[in-house]
């Protein structure tokens, strides 16, 4: 699986659940807009059969190289970022929940979770869009899972695939500031992020970000309740010059650490 291909599938199964990306982008489109993606965020768990490090070799052979780490201590996560060796496509963000800083409780309803899992259960990078290959929880543990993380809470029942795609505001030839392209959201009737604020970041900060909230859907519990959860969010990037010119390509974990609350 090339590239291209890996993210047309992402994005098909992405928009399937994530209706207001759709929605977004052909708006932009009307304005003939060249989307580009600055990057597509993934979600998993610190579990020896799905975490980052499963993934990093089909990562690697999908073109791609290590960029940087972060560290979200409040969330109890740690995620890297990978950019491609060839120009064009979108870079990774991948966090992973690391499950020894949670509860006793929430260890245990996890663990029980990924049981069937073992080190052969990611095979290739098509993996990271396998959906929940775990088994489902009860609404109740869903609950108990979100009072203390709501992170554990979205990835138990969404599973691995696209968290958000985000479209580069650099690359938009009509909408070129985030203070822009958030309006036209707003005036759309799409809800923004607010926590930290609409914008993320700063041009001091070299990285600006925006983000709506999740769309929500229907979802039937391990015990046959269905209940309305929150899916995907699409995201907004502007990227400022370093000192050498170039664009800045790396994340600011202040401002990712509220983006994460877009499924809350
Ligand atoms: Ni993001």
């Amino acid at each position: 699986m090339n590239p291209e291909q890996f993210f047309q599938a992402l994005w098909e199964k992405y928009i399937q659940i994530t209706p207001q990306a759709e929605q977004i982008q052909q708006l932009f489109l009307q304005y003939n807009a060249t989307i580009v993606n600055d990057h597509v965020a993934f979600r998993t768990f610190d579990h020896a059969a799905v975490n980052i490090e499963s993934f990093e070799p089909y990562i690697r052979d999908l073109g791609y190289k290590f960029l940087a780490d972060y560290h979200f201590p409040n969330k109890h996560l740690y995620a890297k970022s990978y950019v491609a060796k060839s120009t064009g496509l979108p870079k990774i963000f991948l966090s992973q929940l690391l499950l020894a800083q949670l509860s006793p409780m929430a260890q245990s309803i996890i663990q029980n979770l990924l049981v069937d899992l073992d080190e052969t259960s990611v095979q290739s990078i098509s993996d990271l869009n396998a959906g929940q290959i775990w088994k489902k929880p009860t609404w109740e543990q869903y609950q108990q899972l979100s009072q203390e993380s709501e992170y554990a809470a979205w990835l138990s029942v969404m599973g691995l695939r696209a968290n958000h795609f985000t479209i580069s505001v650099n690359h938009l030839d009509h909408h070129t500031s985030i203070q822009a392209v958030n309006q036209f959201l707003q005036q759309n009737q799409f809800v923004l992020n607010r926590s930290g604020g609409e914008i993320k970041g700063s041009p001091e900060e070299l990285l600006e970000q925006s983000s709506t909230m999740a769309d929500q859907m229907d979802f039937t519990f391990a015990d046959g309740e269905t209940h309305r959860i929150n899916s995907c969010y699409y995201e907004f990037a502007r990227r400022y010059p370093q000192s050498d010119g170039k664009l800045f390509q790396g994340f600011v974990s202040r401002s990712a650490d509220k983006i994460f609350e877009s499924t809350d």
